[in-house]
């Protein structure tokens, strides 16, 4: 496993979490930290420890090295998250180890995938290609959006992909899971799923295509949209159409705008306007969402005029909402979609509708006054009760009661019927997430110099290693664990010790190591000895201790004979 090693240590994990969270240094610390892309939270508890190379959150739990990130965020397995490391890094892989099956089976899903996009494209810009080149000008795409987007066309014979794909390379069960090709009902063989169709490949977040959806040239074609299955590489639920296009500069702006479908992710995007992302012709779901918000919290959903309002509209807001993002609704008017929109008002008109789009709270009140008269009280306070639903799912109780005052102020609500309202209504009060488990301060200090330094380890461990005090520290199991590695070996690794520690005591060691301390290295020894400094004036002194506790229970549980012993036992001691 040395390769893994020295990858790790030359991963600057800081800079390669933060392609995924947005991280800040942690104020007088060498510590940085974000919002956990792996659950929902309002405040940070998630943590990057350049020094010790790990990662961990305090909110739900997961933790670990660079490596160890990849795999739970990209969904990878240990060789693709190495092999994926290493490109990044311009480290080379060596070759023999590592691929098992499931990456064998990636790495050719790819292959197949990065084919038919290659010929899907040479199709569309080929003689055949005419009468959708054609279409996609009418529709007003330029050729330079064909490339951006790579669009291409399928064949409509049938059997032009399965034909390409070579059969010596991939055997037939590897074929069936590509979803490119499907296995004839009787007959045997194969035949192309897309056929005659205008094609869109979708790709992952770091550029690599993984799907297609395929659109309908003729009116009648069935269905208008059809997409790739669900595949080893495709997982329809995590993925956004033109998340890798259009990340930076949803950071960048700090904030992302949602539409429903392919072309209006194009028309909007090749309009200038690039922080545009669409779910794949699925409803969205909570993946996409915390994958949204790690690059930013707010979001401008576009959705379709006719869709406003409606059942699935609204718990696509309340998803939204309940991840924790700031929301804004901009519905166009006219009953067009975003594509349309710009290609007729242009996207100056469309710009100025995004910057002017309301709050999604706003946006409710707004249809509130539609729906009920505002200028009698009564309205004005049905009116409130339409939007409260949704404002007491804000997790935050700060924000909700602010934004429940905004908008009663809006509806020309009073303020005391909000405050009887959401005093009734206490049970979306939220718990703040568990910081993790707590280290005195005398034990971390002393952890984090003797981790810090190996001069610290070699002079204070012979000294530490026979106090009894630290049979009584909450951390005991991690000293023990440092002593036997310093007994046993030369070189100390941090995942060694890790390894030998149970998930409680690690959890333990992650609370010290992402403590704010800071201890250089060439400070290490000497907070080492004070912190053992402390412990001797403590030792003597907290036996005595602690046999004076043994007395009392003793006495309390009835067994004087015991506590005489050690009474008799505790004046010897204080006598010496
Ligand atoms: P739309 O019908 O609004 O498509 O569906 P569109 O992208 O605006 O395309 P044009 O303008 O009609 O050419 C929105 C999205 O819903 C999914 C696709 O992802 C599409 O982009 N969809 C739609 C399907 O998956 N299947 C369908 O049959 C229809
Ligand atoms: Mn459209």
């Amino acid at each position: 496993m040395e390769f893994v090693e020295q990858l790790k240590s030359s991963v600057d994990i800081v800079r390669t979490i933060g392609e995924y969270v947005r991280l800040k240094k942690a104020g007088g610390s060498s510590r940085y930290t974000g919002l956990c892309p792996f659950h929902n939270e309002k405040t940070p508890s998630f943590s990057v420890n350049p020094i010790h190379q790990r990662f961990k959150c305090f909110g739900c739990g997961v933790g670990g090295d660079v490596i160890e990130f990849i795999m739970q965020i990209d969904r990878l397995t240990f060789f693709e998250a190495l092999k994926l490391l290493a490109e990044r890094n311009g480290i080379a892989m060596p070759k023999r180890e590592y691929a098992d099956a499931d990456s064998r089976l990636r790495a050719a899903l790819l292959e197949m995938h990065e084919m038919a996009a290659a010929l899907f494209q040479s199709n569309l810009s080929g003689t055949g290609g005419a009468d959708a080149r054609a279409y996609l000008a009418g529709r007003g795409v330029p050729q330079e959006d064909l490339d951006t987007f790579a669009l291409g066309l399928s064949d409509s014979g049938g059997q032009q992909l399965f034909r390409r794909i070579d059969q010596t390379r991939f055997p037939p069960e590897v074929l069936e899971q590509s979803g490119l090709v499907m296995k004839r009902q009787e007959g045997g063989g194969f035949y192309d799923r897309f056929r005659g169709r205008l094609m869109f490949p979708i790709h992952d977040h770091s550029g690599k295509t993984i799907a297609f959806g395929g659109r309908a040239l003729r009116a009648g074609d069935e269905p208008k949209y059809l997409n790739s299955p669900e595949t080893r590489l495709y997982h329809k639920t995590y993925v956004l159409y033109n998340l890798h296009r259009a990340k930076d500069a949803i950071r960048k702006l700090d904030y992302s705008i949602l539409v429903e479908g392919y072309m209006d992710v194009i028309g909007v995007y090749s309009a200038g306007i690039r922080n545009v992302v669409a779910s794949c012709g699925t409803a969205l779901t909570n993946t996409q969402v915390r994958t949204l918000k790690q690059h930013s919290e707010r979001i401008v959903v576009n959705f379709d005029p006719d869709a406003a309002g409606s059942n699935a509209t609204e718990k696509y807001m309340q998803l939204l909402l309940d991840e924790g993002m700031t929301v804004r609704v901009l519905e166009l008017d006219r009953n067009l979609d975003p594509d349309e929109y710009i290609k007729e008002l242009g996207v100056d008109a469309y710009r100025a509708r995004l910057e002017k789009a309301p709050s999604y709270f706003h946006w409710l009140a707004d249809r509130a006054r539609k729906k009920f008269d505002i200028h009698t009280v009564e309205g004005r306070i049905q009116g409130f009760k339409f939007v409260a639903p949704s404002i007491e799912r804000v997790p935050d109780r700060l924000e909700r009661f602010a934004i429940a005052n905004d908008i009663a102020g809006y509806l020309g609500v009073d303020a005391h019927m909000v405050r009887d309202h959401f005093s009734r209504n206490q049970k979306a009060a939220n718990r703040p997430a568990s910081r993790g488990p707590v280290v005195p301060p005398n034990e971390r200090l002393l952890l984090n110099s003797l981790l810090a330094s190996e001069l610290a380890r070699m002079q204070v461990i012979p000294h530490l290693s026979e106090m009894s005090v630290i049979e009584r520290f909450t951390t005991r199991n991690v000293f023990r664990a440092i002593f036997t590695l310093h007994h046993d070996q030369v070189s100390f690794r941090f995942s060694d010790l890790e390894g030998r520690l149970e998930d409680a005591d690690r959890d333990l060691l992650s609370a010290v190591v992402f403590a704010d301390d800071i201890i250089e290295e060439q400070d290490a020894l000497a907070q080492a000895v004070a912190c053992l400094e402390s412990l001797r004036a403590q030792e003597p002194k907290s036996e005595m201790a602690e046999l004076r506790a043994r007395v009392q229970t003793a006495e309390r549980e009835g067994n004087l004979e015991e506590a005489l012993r050690l009474a008799d036992e505790l004046n010897r001691r204080s006598r010496r």
